[in-house]
């Protein structure tokens, strides 16, 4: 992330916790992505981004004791929960490694470099990319897992006026700090452009009805990291977002339209190179 650039989710401990949410609705297809992506026992695995950890820890019960994982992240005060995660579990071959993806000293026998929800922030991914290549092993993978946030605008309909708001305030919010909204769909290009074969490409997006589902909650709380930006950019008040509220607000919504709501959209992207 560049000097300038403002992290556009916040670094509160609320924040965190949205993010372990995050993984639980997230989780199914990142673990299935890091399968086909070929992660098995034994291997030595690099998290950029890693963030609480939770696709290092992922990949660290897929890879098992004799395997390894360095999870790394620009934010030090988030290592902390990875790591306590990480003696919970009883991992003792997991690392967490405060550093900006483009300068932190990096091992040059990884057998996958992954991230999650960490290219969109970054200023030049196919920089980022081409250092990352020379610290793979020959035959060594990358994997990243990255929004299309730009598809949300495809949700929004007259009968949902709430979605629609908050649409806009979340998408002005990538947009004014710098992120990518569409990194899920620049990944082809950036992959390529790093010098990478291209990647083998999937899309997903969890999706709920009425029905008891987190997704509301975790909305509510994508919006509580996100919303000293939206008032800071003018997008809203915080009486108009009213984030006590705004989970039950969407819940009615959904069940008055009797359409499900679907979160944001993520491509993943892996390329494996030659061996
Ligand atoms: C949205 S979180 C995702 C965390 C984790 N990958 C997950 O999916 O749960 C993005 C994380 O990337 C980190 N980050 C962003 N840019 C970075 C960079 N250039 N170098 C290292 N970490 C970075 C942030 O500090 C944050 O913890």
């Amino acid at each position: 992330m560049t000097e300038n650039r403002e992290y556009a989710m916040g670094r509160s401990e609320e924040e965190t916790s949205r993010l372990i949410e995050q993984s639980q609705l997230y989780d199914r297809v990142t673990r299935r992505f890091l399968q086909e992506a070929g992660l098995s026992v034994g291997m030595k695995v690099l998290d950029i981004g890693t963030g609480a950890g939770d696709v290092a820890l992922t990949a660290a019960e897929i890879v098992g004791p004799s395997g390894s994982v360095i999870g790394v992240d620009m934010n030090p005060d988030i290592l902390s929960t990875a790591r306590e995660r990480a003696t919970a579990l009883g991992y003792t071959h997991t690392e967490f490694v405060a550093g900006e993806a483009s300068e932190v000293e990096l091992d040059t026998d990884f057998d996958l470099i992954v991230g999650r929800l960490v290219l969109l922030y970054v200023p030049k991914p196919v920089d980022l990319l081409r250092r990352l290549v020379t610290h793979l092993k020959p035959g060594g993978t990358v994997a990243f897992q990255e929004p299309a946030l730009s598809f949300y605008r495809a949700m929004t309909s007259d009968d949902t006026p709430l979605l629609n708001n908050m649409v806009e305030w979340g998408l002005g919010v990538f947009e004014q700090t710098g992120a990518n909204i569409s990194m899920g769909f620049d990944l082809f290009g950036v992959f390529t452009e790093a010098g990478l074969p291209a990647p083998k490409l999937d899309y997903h997006a969890p999706m709920g009805g009425p029905e008891d589902w987190p997704g509301y909650e975790f909305l509510a709380a994508s919006f509580r990291s996100i919303l000293p930006l939206i008032e800071k950019f003018g997008l809203a008040t915080a009486e108009e977002v009213d984030v006590d509220t705004l989970a039950n607000r969407l819940w009615k919504e959904v069940n008055e339209t009797k359409r499900p709501l679907m979160l944001p959209p993520h491509i993943t992207a892996f390329a494996k190179i030659d061996g």
